[in-house]
């Protein structure tokens, strides 16, 4: 089988890559190295089947000629997260919008199928019980770049689904909740690598607001057989299906989890959300998936639970000796619980 993972060396991307190696494809990773790293790829690049080709998205032609020959098409490429989007805000639109496009067309070119990641963003501020995949879409004002994110990848949605209806191109949406786990940075605001990493340096944790804000984490390595499945499945093609986590959690319980997992010395700071980001920032006060679609399809059952995570993400900072603030969030900038998806 050979598959073209665009975003290949980012967070997700490198573990989706690391099992499809495993699983004997052929992976060809095309990534601009935007946020990814080919550190990402060390292990694949041991690989003989395993191939590199730095690009972006934006780039028509280079994307069609990676993706020509190509069997299948994993592409999360984009620039992630409501703070890259707040502080690129053109490059994050074109990259999200038109090279979602550009993927589209060169995907169909090649007779491939695709799995598109989008993002439980897209559902906004519905803090409903559980967010299932018809639960209606709250943005705010469309002038707002913390809206952006959510507004570009609910239009890869669009442009996916009628890619499949109108061209037939076989196309599984995937909608993340908070993925986590090794090889995530903490330097676009992600909150499970920067309380982690603060809590590690024996500072204190910032947590925004009131802490009481809640998220269902989910572990990359139960995420990345889902995709596959799911883009193997052709009952898949033409929907969207929520993968999270299944243990709601405050931010302010996941940093007391923390420093006793971690034996930090740290405390929780809570910062102020107008002092984190830019005066009429709004955050969600919940965002719990409903499963029950990607289960019955695939049986998809979210495994590792906050405490398991924490473990893993706590030991991956400190053998890459991630902790001299390299991969960590950037003082000043929104270093805390962002929960950024
Ligand atoms: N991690 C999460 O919690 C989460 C949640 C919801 C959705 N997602 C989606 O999953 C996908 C992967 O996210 P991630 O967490 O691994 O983030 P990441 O930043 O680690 O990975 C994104 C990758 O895309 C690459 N990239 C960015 N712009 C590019 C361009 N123009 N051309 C080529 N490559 C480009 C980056 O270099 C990086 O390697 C994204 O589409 C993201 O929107 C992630």
């Amino acid at each position: 089988m050979r598959t073209v993972i665009t975003g290949g060396a980012g967070f997700i991307g490198s573990h989706l890559s690391d099992y499809l190696l495993a699983a004997g494809d052929e992976v060809t990773v095309f990534d601009d190295l935007s946020t990814g790293t080919l550190e990402n790829l060390t292990e694949a690049f041991k690989n003989p089947n395993f191939n590199f080709v730095e690009g972006t998205v934006l780039d028509k032609q280079a994307l069609t000629d990676v993706i020509a020959g190509a069997d299948r098409v994993f592409h999360l490429a984009a620039a992630v997260g409501v703070q890259l989007i707040v502080e690129q805000p053109l490059v994050s639109l074109r990259t999200n919008i038109h090279g979602t496009e550009n993927v589209l067309d060169a995907v169909k070119a090649a007779g491939a199928k695709l799995l598109l990641a989008s993002t439980s963003e897209v559902y906004g501020k519905n803090s409903a019980d559980a967010l299932s995949e018809d639960s209606d879409r709250i943005l705010g004002d469309a002038l707002k770049s913390r809206w952006t994110y959510a507004a570009a990848k609910g239009i890869d949605e669009a442009f996916a689904h009628a890619y499949w209806n109108e061209y037939g191109v076989p196309v599984s949406i995937v909608r993340l909740f908070n993925t986590v786990g090794p090889r995530q940075t903490g330097r676009y605001g992600m909150v499970v690598p920067n309380l982690i990493g603060q809590a590690l340096n024996n500072q204190p944790l910032t947590v925004f607001g009131d802490g009481e804000q809640t998220r269902c984490f989910s572990y990359v390595a139960d995420v990345v057989p889902a995709l596959v499945a799911l883009v193997e499945n052709s009952r898949s093609y033409g929907q969207a299906y929520n993968l999270g986590g299944a243990q709601e959690i405050s931010i302010r319980a996941l940093g007391e989890q923390i420093i006793e997992r971690t034996g930090s010395r740290s405390s929780i700071e809570l910062v102020p959300y107008e002092q984190a980001y830019a005066p009429g920032y709004e955050d969600m006060r919940r965002r719990v998936p409903d499963n029950t679609k990607a289960n019955q399809l695939i049986g998809f059952i979210p495994q590792t639970n906050v405490e398991k995570i924490i473990d893993f993400v706590a030991e991956d900072l400190r053998s890459r000796g991630a902790l001299d603030g390299r991969l960590m969030g950037r003082p000043g900038a929104m270093a805390g619980a962002a929960a950024g998806a």
